[in-house]
């Protein structure tokens, strides 16, 4: 029988370790608050579940008779396939339902992905300012991360500092950088990828031989009907694969349904469905309730985008007409999409002592600039999402709790 030394095993691998890591103050100001049923104003809010929307889609119904057949297809039923196909083409993005892998979820997809592309200790660029879950997503599967940084001119926008991109690729790295990521637009600085930008990407994934994953989960909520938006769905110059799924477009992070579209040069599309499909053969995730109800689900779309978009837009001149008044210290950073508005306000403090103190004292959450991996000043990310209401009032409390730092 094996004996174990307490102090020399561990029963746990090295990419779960994350999992036990101390939660940060912020975390645990907000335990004190559930704990004591102290209501939170949550203006970072980005769950459609929680936002009142009257619009939410009617929900399916389990007792549809086709829900009672099991049919394992690997990149999800054809006909659910084929109505998501159908539904983009609505939209000038053409997909055939032969290049379209269903999954549970966005988070899925970049698992699959990081299989199908990744050998341990191989690469994948992140954008940063970025979304926080890609570490996790990344060191699951074995994955390293790089990050290429976005820099923010006024008013002009995020860009994306394509050289920076290219150094990385041809330092001693490089070989092992296998995927770019682009976030289309990115979370939390809302900026699409620009024409110039993306040439200047396929031009990278060309020439150093890297696949292309572009999450475009916030593609359809512009803050203006005239952003320059181009999706990559379809992109045939190089093997591109864009995730999507029905957490944002629909609002329903619940239902766990999201898609993975393969496009690219005929043969190097060819060969990565095939792998893909065995992946996707592995874990069968997409659920046949779901998929079943995609067809009616999309006919509700286009009323629950109206009212978001309204709320999206609204907000975004809420938070501007609260915090850029004559003299303001505050900065309502330019966004072109998404659910997010990052704030720029003055550091009297570091924003972790900022944050909790708002929390403590206005009983008002909102995420950090640091979260995203901001270096530099001090951001909040505020949610687009929420009523107008909550919007208004939570946002002029932050007003005046920034009023009050500055005369003590
Ligand atoms: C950029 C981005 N991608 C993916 C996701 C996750 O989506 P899903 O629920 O499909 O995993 C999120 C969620 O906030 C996100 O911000």
């Amino acid at each position: 029988m094996l004996r174990y030394n307490n102090h020399m095993h561990d029963f746990f691998s090295k990419r779960s370790e994350a999992g036990e890591a101390a939660p940060n103050v912020l975390a645990l100001i907000r335990e004190q608050f559930s704990g004591e049923q102290r209501p939170l104003k949550d203006l970072s809010q980005s769950n459609p579940t929680k936002v009142g929307l009257s619009h939410a889609p009617e929900l399916f119904s389990l007792k549809n008779p086709e829900n009672a057949v099991y049919t394992p297809e690997p990149k999800g039923l054809f006909h659910s396939r084929a109505a998501l196909s159908e539904h983009l083409a609505r939209e000038q993005r053409k997909i055939s339902p032969e290049n379209i892998f269903l999954c549970a979820s966005t988070s899925e997809g970049y698992a699959w992905l990081f299989k199908l592309l990744c050998d341990a200790g191989d690469i994948v660029l992140i954008p940063k300012p970025g979304y926080p879950l890609f570490e996790h997503l990344a060191a699951l599967e074995h994955v390293r991360t790089m990050a290429y940084p976005l820099e923010y001119a006024h008013s002009s926008g995020w860009h994306i500092e394509v050289a920076e991109m290219e150094s990385m690729l041809a330092s001693e790295y490089g070989g092992r950088i296998k995927a770019l990521i682009v976030i289309n637009p990115n979370n939390p600085t809302g900026s699409y990828i620009r024409k110039g930008e993306r040439s200047a990407i396929l031009r990278l994934c060309e020439r150093y031989g890297m696949a292309l994953i572009a999450d475009e989960v916030f593609f359809d909520f512009p803050l203006d009907d005239a952003a320059e938006r181009e999706s990559f769905i379809g992109e045939e110059r190089v093997l591109t694969f864009v995730l999507d799924g029905l957490s944002k477009r629909l609002g329903m992070p619940q239902m766990k349904l999201g898609w993975i579209a393969v496009s690219g040069p005929p043969q190097e599309a060819l060969r990565a469905k095939k792998r893909l499909e065995l992946i996707a053969d592995t874990f069968l995730s997409a659920g046949t309730p779901i998929m079943n109800a995609l067809p009616s689900l999309f006919a509700q779309e286009s009323a629950f985008l109206q009212e978001l978009l309204t709320r999206i837009r609204e907000n975004y001149l809420i938070y501007r007409t609260i915090l850029e008044q004559q003299g303001s210290p505050h900065r309502v950073l330019a966004c072109q999409g998404g659910w997010t508005a990052l704030i720029e306000s003055p550091a009297f403090f570091e924003e972790e002592k900022i944050a909790g103190l708002l929390l403590q004292q206005k009983g008002i959450s909102a995420q950090p600039g640091f979260f995203f991996d901001m270096e530099r000043g001090v951001h909040f990310a505020f949610s687009l999402i929420i009523p107008q209401e909550w919007a208004t009032s939570w946002c002029r409390e932050y007003k005046e709790f920034f009023d009050a730092l500055q005369t003590q």
